[in-house]
Parts: structure tokens; C-alpha cells; sequence
């Protein structure tokens, strides 16, 4: 048994998964990602990823797990906590989140009591849903207020939030989400936790490959818990972290991680977070943070010229939002045009969207994938026409996949074939 189990190709033990796992490093070559949590990890990445580590089994932390055999794992988390904190400047990290949600899960649960008062803002203005949303274990836990964005500016109005931290005295007041394209001003919010006596948790994962650049300024030096996921902008594994300066809360953040939220450490994950997070601080990684949000203003621009509206006119962040309401077509519409002409999106709600989540008024457009691939402001002002071209034919009222389709997705495989990634059968 020993030499099958080990020996064999996923193409020998599982046809049919392996067909479907060609087709999908197929599909990602082909076509154009623009999901703005995607990324391309590093090869490097993904040879943790696969790694052995996956067969080991681990709980607690390094110095102090319940089973044996852990020293080299023990190595392996310590070299992530110090290079996550080099990398952000900060005093604490934990490596262990195997998810965004269980990231912000963790946080809230160790820092609140059930029924406190949670102030974060609306999905439809860029929240996120572990922020509070009535679905999510926060919105069920929780007492959520919410804030969202001026109505002209697509912006957030600092004097608002105040009112409505003063009026709901929370305890944990949230900043940071999915789709608000623009810089924070955290300087404001602090003010603001101070002035009500709440702690501020920033959840950065759509930024924190900028922050970890020094592109963008680091909210480190004003929230109490800056949290982030690893594999959007930070382009790591799949997985997250939590960073904190506050002495007095790593404990809690560290329970509440595990045996709070989750159990065994998936240390292939925290291995490729370590590889990660040494790629980030390198001088490549820079190049590509700041060429991302060019990327994603050339976008907004193009399809600002041709008539499509973005939220707040343009983006701070590797990612821009477009409002399909004046163009008379849904999110969900949109998203299915451009899946046809290759081009993979998601419908997204925009502020005060008159439609719900399944349908939604907007589509995100993130450039992360994109632009690790080798895309830049040429391209991306190409790609930019021929998501209008698609919009444009999806405003008639044809159904998806028509002559327009066609003629894009041609000239988007000709873009994608010219920025290559991964060069191995299926990827590995
Ligand atoms: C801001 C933010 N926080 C948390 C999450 C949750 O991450 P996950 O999907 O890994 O649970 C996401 C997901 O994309 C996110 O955008």
C-alpha cells in the first residue's frame, strides 16, 4: 500500500479531479481575475502550501503546545510572528487565523461580552459581513449600530460617525471593509473611540499590501487590533493575522484564537504566511503594491471616460467600484457579461444600493491578480474599454455571450497569454 499511496499522481488516483483541477489552471490563465480578494501566490508559496507540514497535527502556541513533536513548527511560527511584526512595525502578532472571518471572529469574541455594542460600517457602504452584518455570527452576538457614507461624496463623513458613536456608546468601534475604495483617516477614528471610550479594531486586509510598503499610511499607531487577511493585496496564503501593540490584549486575542475560535494550527499556512511576509518586504513587492492602485485609478478612469460611474470618483486602493444604477443593469447582470468575455468579477452592493445582496447595483473590480501577472497602465486602460464594451452591450438587453463577448474575449486571452504565470502541469 506504502508505494501507491505515495507514489501516485493526483491523474492516476482521480481522473475526474484532475481534470477538473487542469481546467481550472487552465481557466486562471486564460481569463482575466479581477476578484478583488484574489491574488497569484508566489511559486514558493505554494511549495509551503504542499509542503509536509500539512501532515502534522499541532495545538497552542509555540512553547507551550499539547503535542509533541513540534519543534520545527515551533521554528517556523516564531520566524512568521517576528517577520509579520517587522514587517508592520508592531509588538504582537498572531499567525494562526485560518480565515478572515475567524481573524475578526477571534477579536470580537475575546474582547467583547456577548449583547456589547459593536459600531461598524454597512455592507452596502464596504463592511464587511464579520463586521456586524444581521447574518453573521457578530450581527446574532452582537449589538450592531452602523454608519456608512455621504451620499454625494461616496465618502466617509468623520462627523457623522462621531454622532453616532455618542448616540450608541459602543464598545468596539470597527473601521476598514470589502469595497470602500479610499483611504481611512484612522487619526479621526481614534478620536472618536477615545472621546466615547471604545476600543477601534481596523480590519485591513484589502490594504495591508500597501501598509506593509509604507504606501499607505499604517493604522497600527491608532487602532487597539489591526487585523488583516494574507492573500488579498499581501498576495500570501489563504488565511490571516491579528497585530496588536496592547500588551494587555495579546492574551485574550491569543485565547480567543484558539481554543476560542478554532483548534489545530495549520502550519503548511503559517509557513507560506513566513514566505510571504519576507516577499513583502522586499523591493519587488513595492514595485507591485504601488503599481496596483495605479492600475486600479487607470481603470476607474477609463471607464469613467467612457460613461460608468465610480464609487467616491476613483480609487486609494488596488480595486474600483462601479455603480451600475444609472447604466440600468444589475450587479449580478454585469458580472455574467463579463464572465462571458473572460473577464471574472463580483457583483458588489454600492452605498444605498435599492437592490439586495444577490443582485446588487455594482460589480468590484480588484486589479491584485492582474497585477502580480504583469499588467500595467497600458493594459489596464485596454482592459478598462473592454469592460465597457461588455457594459455596453449588457445596457441593450441582449443576454450574455454575444459578438461582443466573443470579440472580448479574444482580445482578453491574447492579454492574459502574454503575461503567463506558473509554468508547471496544473500549476504545482
Ligand atoms: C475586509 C475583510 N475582512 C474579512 C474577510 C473574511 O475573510 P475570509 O473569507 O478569509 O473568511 C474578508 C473577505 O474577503 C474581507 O474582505
Amino acid at each position: 500500500m506504502g508505494s501507491t499511496h505515495f507514489g501516485n499522481d493526483v491523474s492516476e488516483v482521480d481522473g475526474e479531479l484532475h481534470r477538473i483541477l487542469s481546467q481550472e489552471y487552465d481557466n486562471q490563465r486564460r481569463r482575466l481575475s479581477l476578484i478583488a480578494s484574489e491574488n497569484l501566490v508566489s511559486q514558493a508559496v505554494r511549495q509551503a502550501l504542499s509542503g509536509v507540514f500539512t501532515n502534522t497535527q499541532l495545538e497552542g502556541y509555540p512553547g507551550e503546545r499539547y503535542l509533541r513533536g513540534s519543534d520545527l513548527a515551533d521554528t517556523i511560527e516564531q520566524i512568521a510572528i517576528e517577520r509579520a511584526r517587522g514587517l508592520f512595525g508592531c509588538a504582537h502578532a498572531n499567525v494562526q487565523p485560518h480565515s478572515g472571518s475567524q481573524m475578526n471572529h477571534a477579536v470580537i469574541v475575546g474582547l467583547l461580552k456577548p449583547g456589547d455594542r459593536i459600531l461598524s460600517m454597512d455592507t452596502a457602504a464596504g463592511g464587511h459581513l464579520t463586521h456586524g452584518a444581521p447574518s453573521n455570527l457578530t450581527g446574532r452576538l452582537f449589538s450592531i449600530a452602523r454608519y456608512g457614507v455621504d451620499p454625494e461624496t461616496g465618502t466617509l463623513d468623520y462627523e457623522e460617525i462621531r454622532r453616532a458613536a455618542l448616540e450608541h456608546r459602543p464598545q468596539l468601534i470597527i473601521a476598514g471593509g470589502s469595497s470602500y475604495p479610499r483611504r481611512i483617516d484612522f487619526s479621526r477614528f481614534r478620536a472618536i473611540a477615545d472621546e466615547v471610550g471604545s476600543l477601534f479594531l481596523v480590519d485591513m486586509s484589502h490594504f495591508s499590501g500597501l501598509v506593509a510598503t509604507g504606501l499607505h499610511p499604517s493604522p497600527l499607531g491608532f487602532a487597539d487590533v489591526v487585523t488583516s487577511t494574507t492573500y488579498k493585496s499581501l498576495r500570501g496564503p489563504r488565511g490571516a493575522i491579528i497585530l496588536t501593540n496592547r500588551d494587555d490584549l495579546t492574551r485574550r486575542i491569543d485565547s480567543a484564537v484558539t481554543p476560542g475560535v478554532q483548534d489545530g494550527v495549520q502550519t503548511h499556512h503559517i509557513a507560506a504566511k513566513a514566505i510571504c511576509f519576507k516577499e513583502a518586504a522586499g523591493e519587488e513587492f513595492k514595485d507591485y503594491a504601488a503599481q496596483g492602485v495605479k492600475n486600479a485609478q487607470v481603470l476607474g478612469r477609463t471607464l469613467t471616460d467612457r460613461g460608468y460611474r465610480i464609487v467616491s470618483g476613483g480609487s486609494d486602493l488596488p480595486f474600483a467600484l462601479v455603480d451600475l444604477r444609472e447604466a440600468g443593469i444589475t450587479g449580478a447582470d454585469a458580472a455574467a457579461h463579463l464572465e462571458e468575455a473572460g473577464i471574472i468579477c463580483n457583483m458588489n452592493q454600492v452605498p444605498f444600493d435599492p437592490r439586495g445582496p444577490k443582485k446588487t447595483s455594482g460589480v468590484r473590480l480588484g486589479v491584485n491578480a492582474a497585477t502580480s501577472r504583469g499588467l500595467r497602465d497600458a493594459e489596464f486602460r485596454e482592459v478598462g474599454d473592454l469592460i465597457a464594451d461588455i457594459l455596453d452591450a449588457a445596457r441593450t438587453g441582449a443576454p450574455p455571450g454575444g459578438e461582443a463577448a466573443t470579440s472580448v474575449r479574444k482580445r482578453i486571452e491574447r492579454i492574459c497569454t502574454s503575461f503567463p504565470f506558473y509554468d508547471h502541469p496544473l500549476g504545482i
